[in-house]
């Protein structure tokens, strides 16, 4: 939820949505950029906003590499340190918003593509364990959210998703309490979605629930009528084939209109408008192709 402040996303957001997340006011850097001087209130409004609006709040995330803050990342802590650090962390966010998060996104990005563990500060200074102990931490301090592993790239069989199921499936093995996968899904107009709700349902048949946390279909600029139709089929595809996966919680799309979404975001980047409102919040096709798609149109 980047975009609070303009009234045309808050009606929006408030409206046409049963669940939102906060997109960045949870993450470490905006929580505590400066050490012990949390800063609570973007993330707090968000969570009022879902209360107000009877919605859910997905908690995204307790643990990522990346928008770390500087003390942090520039602090040369020993690895006994971090481990206290993020225990900490992971603990005051779970326990702040436990009754009001549904679901977290507790570990974000943990593998490369190629299916190996993704260094990180994390990984580096406690193994690939810290995963298990994280759930562990976050589970104690809200035992009523569901803990989510949250991943890019992996709505269709390769090595990363091989690897995010054997992970799964060990941690599940060992007893740690995970009770989730997201699936981001930032997809580029022209990929083929049409092996997810089969990924879908080999991770549910592990028992897990399974979510698309970050859905978003961007395409090369300009934008044309022949791009939005098919922006708009791929969006139809995706809601129908979590629809088809009944282990398929829930649906988020990153961003309320293209006016603050986060691709291209400041940079040059050709890539852009993906999501279901343009520029000015006005509805695309694909927001209709999803009202269709989950039966809220006639
Ligand atoms: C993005 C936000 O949308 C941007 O505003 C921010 O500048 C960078 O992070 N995967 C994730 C999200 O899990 O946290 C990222 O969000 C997008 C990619």
């Amino acid at each position: 939820m980047t975009g609070l402040s303009d009234p045309r996303y808050r009606a929006l957001a408030a409206t046409q949505f049963s669940s939102v997340t906060p997109e960045n006011a949870m993450k470490w850097e905006r929580v505590e950029g400066n050490r012990h001087a949390h800063t609570w209130a973007a993330a707090d409004a968000i969570a009022r906003f879902a209360t107000e609006n009877d919605q859910k709040l997905r908690g995204h995330t307790l643990v990522w590499h990346d928008q770390l803050p500087r003390w942090l990342t520039d602090g040369h802590f020993t690895p006994a340190e971090l481990r206290t650090l993020l225990r900490t962390h992971v603990t005051t966010l779970a326990q702040r918003y436990a009754g009001a998060v549904t679901a977290w996104d507790v570990v974000n990005e943990p593998l490369d593509d190629d299916g190996s563990p993704h260094r990180t500060l994390w990984h580096d200074a406690l193994g690939s364990d810290y995963i298990a102990q994280v759930l562990t931490w976050a589970h104690a301090a809200d035992p009523g959210a569901r803990l989510y592993l949250n991943e890019f790239n992996v709505h269709e069989e390769s090595p990363k998703t091989k690897a995010l199921y054997n992970l799964a499936a060990s941690l599940l093995d060992r007893g740690v309490p995970l009770h989730g996968i997201g699936f981001q899904c930032h997809l580029l107009l022209g990929q083929d979605v049409s092996e997810l709700a089969r990924t879908l349902n080999r991770f549910a048949e592990l028992g897990l629930e399974v979510a698309i946390t970050e859905l978003g279909v961007r395409m090369l600029s300009p934008v044309t009528s022949a791009k939005l139709a098919a922006q708009a089929a791929c969006y139809r595809a995706v809601v129908e084939e979590c629809l088809a996966v009944p282990a398929c919680t829930g649906l988020t799309i990153w961003g309320v209109g293209d006016a603050a979404a986060w691709v291209p975001e400041g940079s040059r980047s050709p890539y852009g408008s993906p999501t279901l409102y343009d520029d000015e919040y006005r509805p695309k096709p694909a927001r209709e192709a999803v009202a269709r798609a989950l039966g809220t149109v006639p």
